[in-house]
């Protein structure tokens, strides 16, 4: 009798279990858990603002009077599309940046104190990282990163409000000057773009695309900048035929990228990127394109291309250079 309750009610607790899950997992397929709360951080109030030329202050004035529609996320932010199509308004997802809740409620014995500490300053590295991968775009690699705006702290001098619509439909009404955010141009992901090219078998223009963005990264390597995030096809979009970063959370200075050695190293990264994606999603095209992969490879480097140089470590060691 016992081991028959004892049953029942395992299964009523894996079925409860397992409604609470689908309906969690349901909550996020809807709302990706855009919510206030999540783009909002105490922490930064005190975080110091950057100064703009006066026409990008005005620009952004003039972007922040059109309502916003969400567009997407990634791991680190929100995604909002202006009214006109041009322009994209991000929010950083501070969810991700804080430690996680349940770190709060460990009794104050000194083994959890330390796994707390651990926990406070990864985050508050993140954090750091991310900011100055945006400062440093906007500081040293406007061009490439097509922003106009970041603040990233709260201020005193755009009093003007913010109309988004999130994923669900949900209106939400904030003050420009409280949120932490940045303005940026919109474009097309490489993804998307090659895509386009290839749907309609225009190689050339799908060549001319890969080497515009090889090009620019062999650019940035001569400036001493890298992106450390090496989702290339996600992160690269284009502004009509010119590439940019639209990711930059991940942009690092490094002086020794400019040396050949080391820059190669990167590049075979975002050259293997391609490669891949295009064996998978565009077989047919790839006996064409990968030739023009390694020429390009060759031309930028003065060395031979190997796919095989590339594989899980070094993309992990890569990642954490810095
Ligand atoms: N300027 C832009 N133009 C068009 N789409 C954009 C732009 N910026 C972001 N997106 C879209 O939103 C997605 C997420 O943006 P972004 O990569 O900046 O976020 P993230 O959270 O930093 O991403 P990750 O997951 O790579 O850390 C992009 O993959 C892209 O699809
Ligand atoms: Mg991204």
């Amino acid at each position: 009798m016992a081991k028959k309750r004892l049953i029942r009610l395992s299964c009523s607790f894996l079925l409860i279990s397992f409604f609470l899950f689908c309906a969690v997992r349901f909550y996020y397929y809807l709302t990706d858990d855009f919510r206030l709360s999540n783009i909002r951080d105490q922490r930064l109030t005190s975080y110091k603002q950057i100064s703009f030329p006066q026409e990008n202050l005005l620009l952004a004035r003039q972007i922040l009077k059109q309502p916003f529609t969400y567009l997407g996320k990634g791991a680190q932010s929100y995604v909002f599309v202006s009214q006109d199509g041009n322009y994209v308004l991000k929010f950083f997802k501070f969810k991700h940046l804080r430690p996680a809740w349940w770190l709060k409620v460990l009794p104050p014995f000194s083994i959890f104190q330390s796994i707390k500490e651990r926990s406070q300053s990864k985050k508050e590295r993140k954090l750091h990282d991310l900011f100055s991968g945006y400062e440093l775009a906007f500081s040293r690699n406007c061009k490439n990163s097509a922003l106009l705006f970041l603040h990233l702290s709260s201020t005193s001098f755009l009093h003007q409000s913010i109309a988004l619509t999130d994923k669900i439909g949900k209106k939400h009404l904030v003050h420009a000057d409280q949120e932490i955010f940045l303005l940026q141009k919109k474009g097309t992901t490489l993804r998307d773009r090659l895509s386009q090219t290839l749907d309609l078998g225009q190689l050339h223009l799908t060549k001319q695309a890969i080497a515009s963005v090889l090009a620019m990264y062999v650019a940035e390597y001569q400036m001493g900048i890298y992106d450390r995030d090496h989702g290339v096809l996600d992160n690269i979009g284009f502004i009509e035929e010119s590439p940019f970063h639209l990711d930059t959370g991940k942009l690092t200075e490094d002086e020794s990228l400019k040396e050949k050695t080391i820059y190669q190293q990167d590049l075979q990264i975002v050259i293997w990127q391609i490669e891949q994606w295009i064996q998978k999603n565009y077989p047919i095209y790839f006996d064409q394109i990968d030739p023009f992969l390694a020429l390009q490879y060759q031309q930028l480097t003065g060395e031979v291309w190997q796919s095989s140089l590339v594989n899980a470590e070094v993309i992990k060691n890569w990642r954490h250079r810095r």
